[in-house]
């Protein structure tokens, strides 16, 4: 597979220090690429350096083979590069429709913005069922739900996801991954950072493993899953079954 983002040598931090140190990995094309490791290892530094809210003091960032570090975050966005915000960044008091719609602030076009709704109906029933309800009223995990939807009326080709586990019960987080791959399987090249780290790389193609700023560890998500050493250090000893089924 191709890249379609690669870090290359970036140091990024805030304020005159480093954060990230020298830090080279890329994305697949078509991938879900899980980045995981312990607490201030810079994860959500990376991505903001991805979506250009932190900007690289050395170093490139390149997507589809063009030079994207140093680009404000809007053109970043323009590029087809989204990034889903933590949570809580719906309108509570708007309905879950409007929501979605604001996605797609960028569009001129009313009959576009009404054809990718439509689209995004097909992949988010929920979308569609609670349409009408302000969206303040859904839970966490339904809130994510359409968090994701309104990243898809953008059209991204690379979407964004800091912990979108983060918060939901077992049960909900199942259905936030779940939904994370259809996205994936709706053609959409997946970065994301997750700390529930069974979960995160048994629904990724590729697993990059973080610690002080600096890659330890990069391979498919069974490889990183399997390593002992890594195994040992995340996920309490032995290796991680799949949290979440693989789809056949
Ligand atoms: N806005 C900020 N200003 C200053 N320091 C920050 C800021 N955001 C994060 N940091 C620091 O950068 C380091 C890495 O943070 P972060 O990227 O959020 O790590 P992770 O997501 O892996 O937990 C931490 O030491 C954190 O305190
Ligand atoms: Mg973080």
């Amino acid at each position: 597979m191709s890249a379609l983002l690669e870090l290359q040598g970036v140091w990024a931090g805030y304020g005159g220090s480093d954060v990230l140190r020298d830090l080279t990995f890329s994305v697949p094309a078509g991938s879900v690429t899980c980045v995981v490791g312990p607490n201030g290892a810079g994860k959500s530094t990376i991505l903001r350096v991805v979506s250009g809210q932190v900007t690289p003091r050395k170093g490139t960032v390149t997507f589809e083979g063009k030079r994207i570090s140093g680009l404000n975050p809007r053109q970043i966005l323009g590029l087809g590069i989204v990034q889903v915000a933590q949570s809580h960044s719906l309108f509570p008091d708007m309905t879950v429709r409007e929501n979605v719609e604001m996605g797609g602030f960028l569009l001129r076009d009313r009959a576009e913005v009404a054809r990718r709704l439509r689209q995004i109906e097909d992949l988010f029933p929920i979308v569609v069922d609670r349409a009408e309800d302000k969206a303040g009223a859904l839970s966490g995990g339904q809130q994510r739900l359409v968090e994701f939807a309104r990243c898809l009326m953008l059209d991204p080709k690379l979407v964004v996801l800091d912990e979108p586990s983060m918060g939901l019960d077992p049960k909900t987080l199942k259905n936030v991954l779940q939904q994370v791959r259809t996205m994936w399987e709706d053609g959409r090249t997946i970065l994301l950072v997750e700390q529930n780290v069974r979960a995160g790389l048994s629904l990724a193609t590729r697993a990059v493993v973080v610690e002080s700023g600096q890659v330890r560890l990069e391979g498919t998500g069974s490889e990183v899953n399997s390593n002992p050493e890594i195994a040992h250090l995340y996920l309490g000893g032995g290796t991680a079954s799949a949290a979440v089924p693989a789809s056949d």
